[in-house]
């Protein structure tokens, strides 16, 4: 049997839990032992995330003790696994305390808000021989994994050119606010646009060279646009705006061109447009957050490694991301 524990019980927090929890009552050998961030009483409140809505109220509880503290909650229940969903900054000291102490650890994206922080995550993983998987969850959504093997196979020819763009309201929605301020969360650089970074990672790996643009108008790192270039000519653009007025609907949209065939995602729908037709790719309609959980736990207990799960390729998306940053902030400074 494994325990596990989440630690940060927000708008995450709760959709791991019910995941887990599903899992739970199929597989039979993970228990849910504690949770941190929130009491017995205001555990069963439901929350709506983009992608539908999940019910933490049916969630069996019977094994489970409830902290404020997760060093207490580590250090006195000893769970075999930690879910992390903690406000960005503290994704770090989260993880490394949990797998000094011998937990296994799925944190949530970004990684971290530092390369150094993200550099001490892994070694932690590595020195006490634990799993770390970070939850850059558009790995486990079927269109993205589809558009992943036509680039993979070649199956439309190579690709020459891509974009990505991904659009929100202003994000109010946090615990005190913590995601406006990007000392906490790395800004939309960090929090919404690292999304197609890891894609970009994910589908073409690190790029030769990029060049990156981000404004301030209305909050710090409010907007992004980026150039990455590859040496082969591959060209790839991808562009993040979380300032948008309270009633702009959230929005992504990704496009790479084939020389056979244009590939796009539009808010989570394939199409394939080939010289002579446009193909609605039919997906399975599981979750991705489901498939992500169902994907660290059969790593954790029955040892099947996939390729969506290595911290190490997540940490390379990091550091492209913190080149932007870089890039953007000494930009500024010239002008
Ligand atoms: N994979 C995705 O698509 C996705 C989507 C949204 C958020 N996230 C990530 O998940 C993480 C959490 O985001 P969220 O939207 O759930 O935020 P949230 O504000 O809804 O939840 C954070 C929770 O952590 C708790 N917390 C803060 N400090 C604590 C402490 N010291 N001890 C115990 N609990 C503490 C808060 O009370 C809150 O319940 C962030 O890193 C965010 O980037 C990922």
């Amino acid at each position: 049997m494994y325990s596990y524990a989440i630690i940060g019980f927000g708008a995450l927090g709760r959709s791991h839990a019910f995941y887990l929890d599903k899992m739970s009552k199929k597989r039979g050998d993970i228990y849910l032992k504690a949770i941190c961030g929130t009491t017995a009483e205001e555990f069963s409140k439901s929350i709506s995330l983009n992608l539908g809505s999940v019910n933490t109220a049916d969630i069996d509880i019977k094994n489970c003790s409830f902290y404020d503290d997760y060093k207490e909650l580590i250090e006195k229940e000893k769970p075999d696994i930690i879910i992390s969903a903690m406000p960005t900054f503290l994704h770090k000291e989260v993880a490394v305390f949990a797998l000094n102490n011998g937990c296994h650890v799925f944190s949530e994206k970004p990684m971290a808000i530092t390369p150094e922080a993200c550099e001490n995550m892994m070694n932690a993983a590595e020195k006490n021989n634990r799993r770390l998987m970070i939850g850059q969850c558009l790995r486990f959504d079927a269109a993205y994994a589809k558009l992943k093997e036509y680039i993979d196979k070649e199956t439309w020819g190579k690709p020459y050119r891509a974009e990505f763009a991904r659009y929100s309201k202003m994000p109010r929605w946090t615990v005190n606010n913590w995601i406006l301020d990007p000392a906490q969360s790395g800004g939309c650089i960090l929090d919404m646009h690292v999304h197609d970074v890891d894609l970009i990672n994910w589908f073409f790996g690190v790029p030769d060279r990029l060049d990156s643009v981000v404004t301030h108008a209305k909050c710090e790192l409010e907007s992004v646009f980026t150039r990455y270039y590859y040496d082969d000519g591959l060209f790839v653009t991808a562009n993040a705006d979380w300032s948008l007025t309270d009633t702009y609907p959230f929005k992504s949209h990704c496009m790479v061109n084939f020389e056979k065939a244009v590939a796009e995602i539009l808010n989570g729908a394939l199409t394939v447009y080939t010289e002579d037709e446009a193909i609605a790719v039919k997906l399975p309609e599981t979750s991705y957050f489901e498939k992500e959980m169902e994907s660290f736990i059969n790593w954790v207990a029955d040892g099947i490694e996939c390729d969506e799960i290595s911290a190490k390729s997540v940490y390379n998306t990091m550091k492209i991301a913190f080149e932007e940053i870089n890039f953007a902030k000494a930009k500024e400074q010239q002008v």
